[in-house]
């Protein structure tokens, strides 16, 4: 039934056919289905065999997509058969439609890809419709071939273009003096530093005299993070370029979610700081503590609030503060995991020591060295893990070991979204998201021997948050999760659990928004009532 009316049509043909048929009143435009229609001829004979097996070809199948149900006599299952009525109503709504877009202010291909849609029996149609649906389905769930691809293919090449032309990709060893180291990782060392500003003579971009003109200068007010990448080091070099791919691409996808990425240099010569051909990794500097620097204060959390609200919150005693504040950090991780996974990132080293506090209250995921994009594969090896213990969930890998390394990245995209149904590897970061919720409101695991003797306990316990609390000898203090009935206590049993057989046993980071932690208990009320009568501190 499909090879009927689908032959190429000489355009202006085609358009005197399109003028006629509207002249009738019967001509068809379908904005929306266009592309379909044009891609739709190269995937006919596919479709055709897919079609079959997912659709019955009879008007009874296809009414259970159709917008326009009839109204069925429950006694009269013949009216499903009459394809008289069916027809009607199908031209009757395609009509409709028709009526609104105007086929002529279309490319011609796309006009013609029209007309020769508007040949097609309506059944035809409708199977075009439908198959076009499932296929759109498939390519925007997450973590979204077609978004993936428009990033890939149009956005990236976009993003290189106007950053040479900006000069952002080409940075310099001149442009940045180096300060104090601030960590080490296994394949980096962390600096502060700042960004020598465009005035500052090269003449003084040098020895002492340079640090000097560079910090009195007011405008080299722009403090950096720079990461130099550890040279002969094994799997070092391979670490920053993945740790790179995915600062650029997370500054076209989700930008909020993550430390301000300025881009990379080569270094062009050798000296304590530098070493000829090293590559270094440049940061906006996004605040002077993580939430693990906070997390060591006695004070904890109530050393964040000035940050987190600007002010002290009056009128809330000090214990729903506390609880306040926990909540309102573990919300940002969670709303920024949401948006990470959206587009196929799993972070896999989510602990306090890579969530950097920004003066403004806001939480920075940053160290994406061993991040994974799924979409494509990327830094993703089978039997690899690279992760901190501490925070790690039992399964230890993010997709089952027995899944293959990726394939070339295009099949891979195409097949990512059955990947993620079936593995749900997100939920990897939303347990280690429910250790730093269970540090942050239990004191005695903020230590790392605290931390260590937990998940001791915990695998004892088959990582059974509830069996845990039986069992436990390290008396933690579990007011804040008890508080609003036991709300705080509920979301981290959810977290920190084993994956189960379906391997979906643990929220997911939309799932977490939603659960009642979040959204009852009037926290963001109170904080707007208290933010009405401020006092600073
Ligand atoms: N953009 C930033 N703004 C402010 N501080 C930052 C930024 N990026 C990194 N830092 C600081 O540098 C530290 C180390 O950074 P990062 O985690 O990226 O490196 P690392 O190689 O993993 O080192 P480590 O193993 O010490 O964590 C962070 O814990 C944080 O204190
Ligand atoms: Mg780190």
């Amino acid at each position: 039934m499909f090879e009927a009316k689908v032959k190429a049509l000489n355009l202006d043909q085609a358009k005197e056919r399109g003028v006629e048929r509207r002249k009738r009143g019967k001509s068809v435009a379908y904005a929306d289905v266009t592309m379909l229609v044009v891609v739709g001829r190269h995937l006919e004979s596919i479709s055709y065999h897919f079609m079959a097996s997912l659709l019955h070809p009879t008007p009874t199948a296809i009414c259970f997509f159709y917008p326009l149900k009839p109204t069925l006599p429950s006694h009269n299952f013949s009216l499903l058969t009459n394809t008289n009525r069916f027809n009607t109503k199908c031209n009757a709504f395609f009509d409709n439609v028709a009526n609104v877009v105007d086929v002529d202010h279309f490319p011609s291909i796309i006009q013609s890809g029209i007309l020769q849609f508007q040949e097609l029996p309506d059944m035809q149609r409708w199977e075009f419709l439908v198959f076009g649906g499932l296929i759109w389905i498939y390519l925007t769930s997450r973590p979204g071939v077609l978004i993936g691809a428009i990033d890939a293919y149009l956005l990236a090449p976009l993003q290189l273009g106007l950053d040479n032309l900006s000069g952002k990709r080409n940075l310099k060893t001149r442009d940045f003096l180096v300060g104090d180291k601030i960590g080490e990782g296994s394949f980096g060392v962390v600096y502060s530093g700042v960004l020598v500003p465009k005035n500052v003579l090269d003449g003084e971009v040098n020895n002492k005299g340079r640090s000097k003109a560079a910090l009195l200068d007011p405008k080299a007010k722009d403090k950096v993070i720079l990461k130099k990448v550890k040279v002969e080091i094994r799997g070092a070099e391979e670490f920053g370029e993945f740790e790179e791919w995915f600062n650029y691409r997370l500054s076209r996808a989700a930008p909020e979610t993550c430390a301000e990425f300025l881009g990379s240099f080569v270094a062009d010569k050798t000296n304590s700081k530098f070493t000829k051909g090293g590559k270094w990794l440049v940061w906006k500097f996004e605040g002077d503590l993580t939430l693990a620097d906070y997390m060591k204060g006695r004070s904890f959390p109530s050393n964040l609030e000035p940050v987190m609200f600007g002010r002290v919150l009056q009128g809330v005693d000090s214990f729903r503060r506390n609880a306040l504040i926990i909540k309102q950090i573990m919300r940002q991780i969670i709303t920024s995991l949401k948006k990470i996974h959206d587009t196929g990132i799993v972070h896999r080293d989510i602990k306090p020591a890579n969530l950097v506090v920004t003066k403004r209250g806001r939480i920075k995921l940053i160290d994406f060295g061993a991040a994974t994009d799924l979409r494509i594969g990327k830094n993703y090896v089978p039997d690899r893990t690279l992760l901190d213990p501490d925070y790690c969930p039992p399964e230890l890998y993010v997709l089952p070991e027995e899944t293959p390394s990726p394939p070339p990245a295009p099949i891979a995209a195409f097949f990512s979204p059955i990947l993620w149904q079936l593995n749900s590897p997100d939920l990897f970061d939303m347990y280690s998201a429910g250790i730093v919720l269970l540090q942050m409101a239990i004191p005695t695991l903020r230590s790392p021997a605290g931390l260590k003797n937990f998940n001791l306990e915990i695998k004892n316990c088959g990582y059974d948050l509830k069996k845990w609390r039986e069992y436990t000898r390290l008396r933690p203090d579990f007011e804040i999760l008890d508080s609003e009935s036991g709300r705080g206590w509920d979301l981290a049993t959810k977290l920190i659990s084993e994956r189960g057989l379906l391997r979906r046993g643990r929220l997911s980071a939309a799932s977490a928004l939603r659960h009642p932690y979040f959204l009852l208990g009037g926290d963001q009320a109170a904080a707007v009532l208290s933010k009405l009568s401020l006092s600073r501190k």
